[in-house]
């Protein structure tokens, strides 16, 4: 073997280096929120074709730059709208599910008619999430207010939420109910329940699929891509992701008693049945997230704390990293050895 020179020592140690033992222990770490509907085809995903070995689930927030493990996060792309600006290494890879939202209104009344009713109403949102979001555009496109023709009311992190009936206080659904706001929008069942827990003869919904859909996505960084041990391990948690998407798309049915046990939080089957054709799990990069990004990061960016202005559409395609999933279409008839795969 030619020791003679350094520099032809250097490349063979290198190579070594990522051929071996590495390939033999394979691992991954995937981090999302695990109590959203949206994280469970992730979980299922490890459970099916990984094992506790060499596949990790972190159920937190987002954490890629705290936590140096952590190979994929998920979670609403307004996540990535935070974090990008400081982070011009991070890299969608995939979109988990696309989830659309409602407006539920209480018609005790009898004074809600149409969106411009919402007019002067106190709308509850979870805060400074793709919710409030979805309800500024809401009002601005389709009711046609101005920010200061209503008012959002701003439940904090799990607190507004709510699995499953009766709806506690606190809860959005029931600050609903007791008149302390007039509408919500907020992270599914909780919509749902908000209409059963006012009574669906009072619950008037509001919804607008074409306007806004909440993206939730997968990224990374670009090192991690770079590394071509932790790509390829991407590369095979994304080929299992997209089998566990197909079956949540097509047979829902057998996957409701493992999402409810996943999530964790008491939602029932019946519920889950109700609101299901609220989230679509085709996956993919859709063609128009360029788009939704940079439209939506001109709200994120008004927030004059952030001391920012919106990205470009530039900076945003910069985000976005097709290579990984064009390489599982290129690889459909390799043996990638996972489990349950063909
Ligand atoms: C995980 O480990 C199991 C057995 O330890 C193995 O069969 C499987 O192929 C591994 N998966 C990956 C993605 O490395
Ligand atoms: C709200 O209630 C009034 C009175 O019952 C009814 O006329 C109206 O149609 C309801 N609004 C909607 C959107 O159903
Ligand atoms: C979102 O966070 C900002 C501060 O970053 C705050 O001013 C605003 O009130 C929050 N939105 C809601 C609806 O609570
Ligand atoms: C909810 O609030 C009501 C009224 O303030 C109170 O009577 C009741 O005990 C509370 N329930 C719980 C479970 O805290
Ligand atoms: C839904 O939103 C789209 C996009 O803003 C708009 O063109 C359309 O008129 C809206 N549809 C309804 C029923 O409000």
């Amino acid at each position: 073997m030619a020791r003679s020179s350094h520099t032809r020592f250097l490349p063979l140690f290198l190579f070594l280096s990522v051929i071996s033992p590495t390939t033999t222990t394979a691992m991954i770490t995937v981090a999302a929120r695990g109590f959203l509907l949206e994280a469970t085809p992730l979980v299922v995903a490890m459970q099916d074709y990984y094992t506790a070995s060499n596949g990790t689930f972190i159920s937190d927030l987002p954490d890629l730059w705290q936590n140096r493990n952590v190979d994929l996060d998920a979670g609403a792309e307004v996540h990535v709208l935070h974090d990008a600006p400081g982070h011009a290494d991070l890299r969608i890879v995939t979109t988990v599910a696309e989830v659309y939202y409602r407006i539920v209104a209480n018609n005790a009344s009898g004074t809600i008619h149409g969106p411009a009713d919402l007019k002067g109403k106190r709308i509850g949102v979870v805060a400074n999430t793709t919710s409030e979001y979805f309800a500024y555009r809401y009002l601005r496109d389709v009711a046609g207010l101005k920010d200061d023709e209503y008012t959002l009311v701003g439940a904090s992190g799990g607190q507004g939420l709510c699995y499953s009936l009766p709806c506690g206080n606190g809860t959005l659904p029931k600050m609903l109910a007791l008149g302390q706001i007039d509408a919500l929008t907020a992270y599914e069942p909780t919509t749902e329940l908000a209409a059963m827990t006012i009574g669906e003869k009072n619950a008037v919904m509001f919804r607008n699929d074409s306007l806004y859909r909440e993206l939730s996505v997968m990224y990374t960084t670009q090192a991690k891509l770079d590394d071509p041990v932790t790509r390829k391990e991407i590369v095979r948690f994304l080929k299992a992701l997209g089998k566990v998407q197909e079956t949540f798309a097509t047979e829902p049915t057998k996957v409701w008693d493992r999402v409810a046990s996943i999530t964790n939080r008491g939602m029932s089957v019946q519920l889950l049945e109700r609101i299901w054709g609220l989230t679509r799990w085709s996956g993919g990069l859709p063609a128009d997230m360029v788009d939704l990004l940079a439209e939506e990061d001109e709200y994120i960016a008004r927030d004059k704390t952030l001391k920012r202005t919106a990205m470009t559409r530039e900076r945003i395609a910069s985000h976005i990293d097709s290579g990984p999933l064009a390489e599982v279409a290129n690889k459909l008839d390799e043996g990638v050895n996972l489990r349950g795969l063909r």
